[in-house]
């Protein structure tokens, strides 16, 4: 239940609207005297009152009912206090009837989310600066789908550009079928590396006219292209699954190679294209940015000319509510020269168009380094932390079945987590002790918070459901449940900013109370009354822990 939405439809205050109450409802650092507080200061301007009248007025205007349990007015404040037992039993009821869905809606119903995420160039290497993207953009393509949206997961592919023209040109001088096949994009991209470091003014020719082929539809060029388009998708494509990441369209920048002139022919109509030194381009400088390049002087298009077309090609396709993409925040000028040029283009839909912009990861033992062919292989770092997780594992519970797959679990929540848990604007230094640490703000610590809430079940068996007639409910467990209620808010708020990181706070958060009620408060040794409480409390943590790291991509082992 979201209490401020529910205390906030019991207030009537004459022209204040419920969503503006909503709003101002706060929850004080200090308990005491209530559990929610309105403060009326905001309002004396409308209402023609002085606060503490407004206060006093309210709170006269409110019943306790099975939810809030006391209203009082204290200087101008509206202070409430909830009904702690018919919060627990309400709350404990709903997650176990909802189980799975807890913290899901229909909101989004009827509604296209287009989500642009991971985006892998083919044929460079998948690093660890894809992370981000290929993360986050996950995690908000689930939270989306769990809020009953339609969502639309696409994979922009980098498959268009001067580059494969020298890919090929360096196949054919150094490359053989075999060593390709074997290396798989390893071997690509040292042909690439080496192309960049070796190629003569010649080769740098041929590498052009390579390129015209491709685009001319020649077949053999085409085909040397097609296939390492393949080995790169089936490389990151074993990535993917380890994480969870799923697609629903590989469209990527060559898919619009036919799709640019329509636009390229209304920004002429409408008089927004401009020639400056043989190119056209979308003059920006009214808007305080450069000018948007549409067509080099050779007649090429660019990046951004593409962009344009996969933009309309996808509000034709999805009519999208919204369309986000998921890309670091090197690209923002990018972006928002798109979108102007869309408004300029008159589209209103310009304002549904999201940069999602993140940081930079780089790793604690040496940033990631740019030098030519010295790039940190995204899989490296998933390997690492698995094997890492095994050794953490072994070390603790040498016994345990399943090690290799309760290991995978945690070494890729914790490469998930770890890229998520930072609001995601923020650059990350990446650490694996840290990221692997059970104690810290950690996958692993939410992971083993619920093989804890995991054993406790086991232990107590089928004795667990009955809850007393008077509840009594104790500061560490009205904690506990108090978070249990936010749940459903926080995935709507991460949905609203765009932010998966509120969910990753959200589990640790729940995970600290949860260990503070099991540590301070007995839970098997309990006396009935309190066991039954305690029990269904446990169960509830432990189900609504797993929807928010599943929310994030994260499994859930059994036992660790
Ligand atoms: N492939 C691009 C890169 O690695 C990211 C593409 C993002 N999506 C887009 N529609 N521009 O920089």
């Amino acid at each position: 239940m979201n209490y401020r939405e529910y205390i906030a439809n019991r207030i009537k205050a004459e022209g204040v609207s419920a969503k503006e109450i909503e709003e101002a409802i706060a929850v004080p650092p200090n308990t005491d005297m209530g559990d929610y507080a309105l403060p009326c200061f905001k309002f004396a301007k409308v209402m023609r009152k002085p606060p503490v009248v407004i206060a006093n007025e309210l709170a006269a205007g409110i019943a306790p009912d099975g939810v809030i349990a006391e209203v009082t007015a204290v200087n101008g404040y509206l202070n409430f206090k909830i009904d702690k037992a018919g919060l627990a039993k309400s709350t404990l009821a709903q997650i176990e009837d909802e189980g799975d869905f807890y913290g899901a809606s229909r909101k989004g119903a009827g509604k296209t989310v287009c989500i642009d995420y991971s985006s892998v160039n083919i044929a460079k290497p998948f690093h660890i600066g894809h992370l981000s993207t290929t993360v986050l953009g996950s995690a908000l393509y689930k939270i989306y789908t769990f809020l009953g949206y339609n969502v639309v997961g696409i994979n922009h592919l980098g498959d268009y550009g001067t580059q494969f023209g020298k890919l090929i040109c360096a196949y054919k001088h150094w490359g053989d079928k075999a060593t390709i096949e074997a290396g798989g994009i390893h071997a690509i991209n040292n042909l690439y590396v080496r192309f960049n470091n070796e190629a003569t003014e010649e080769m740098e020719a041929e590498a052009r006219e390579y390129f015209r082929l491709i685009e001319s539809g020649d077949k053999e060029a085409n085909e040397i292209f097609e296939w390492f388009k393949s080995l790169t998708l089936a490389y990151v494509n074993k990535i993917y699954r380890r994480l969870g990441v799923k697609f629903d369209s590989y469209n990527g920048e060559r898919f619009y190679s036919d799709k640019m002139q329509p636009v390229i022919e209304e920004l002429e109509e409408k008089g927004l294209l401009k020639e400056s030194e043989g190119a056209k381009i979308v003059d920006l400088e009214e808007y305080g940015m450069p000018p948007c390049l549409i067509l080099r002087s050779d007649g090429a298009s660019l990046y951004a000319t593409r962009d344009l077309a996969a933009a309309y090609y996808r509000k034709d396709t999805y009519d999208f509510y919204k369309c986000l993409y998921v890309v670091a925040y090197q690209q923002n000028l990018h972006f928002k020269q798109i979108f102007k040029v869309l408004e300029l283009l008159g589209k209103d839909w310009a304002k549904d168009m999201v940069h999602v912009a993140y940081g930079m990861v780089s790793l604690e033992d040496g940033a990631m380094s740019t030098r030519k062919g010295k790039v940190v292989w995204l899989e490296d770092v998933i390997e690492k932390c698995v094997e890492k997780a095994y050794t953490v594992i072994n070390d603790k519970n040498p016994a345990l079945e399943n090690k290799r797959d309760i290991a995978e679990k945690v070494g890729i929540g914790s490469v998930i987590f770890g890229a998520l848990y930072n609001n995601k604007i923020k650059d990350i230094v990446f650490s694996y002790d840290k990221v692997l640490s059970f104690e810290g703000e950690t996958g692993v610590y939410c992971q083993y918070t619920c093989a804890r809430a995991n054993s406790v079940l086991q232990k107590a068996g089928e004795e667990r459901f009955t809850l007393p007639e008077n509840l009594s409910v104790e500061p560490q467990e009205y904690e506990v449940v108090k978070t249990l209620a936010a749940f459903p808010e926080a995935v709507c708020d991460a949905a609203e900013k765009y932010e998966p990181s509120i969910i990753a706070r959200y589990a640790v958060d729940l995970a600290q109370k949860f260990n503070k009620f099991y540590f301070d408060c007995k839970i098997l040794t309990a006396e009935p009354a309190a066991k039954g409480f305690r029990l269904q409390l446990t169960k509830a943590v432990l189900q609504t822990l797993t929807n928010a790291l599943s929310l994030l991509g994260i499994g859930v082992p059994e036992k660790m």
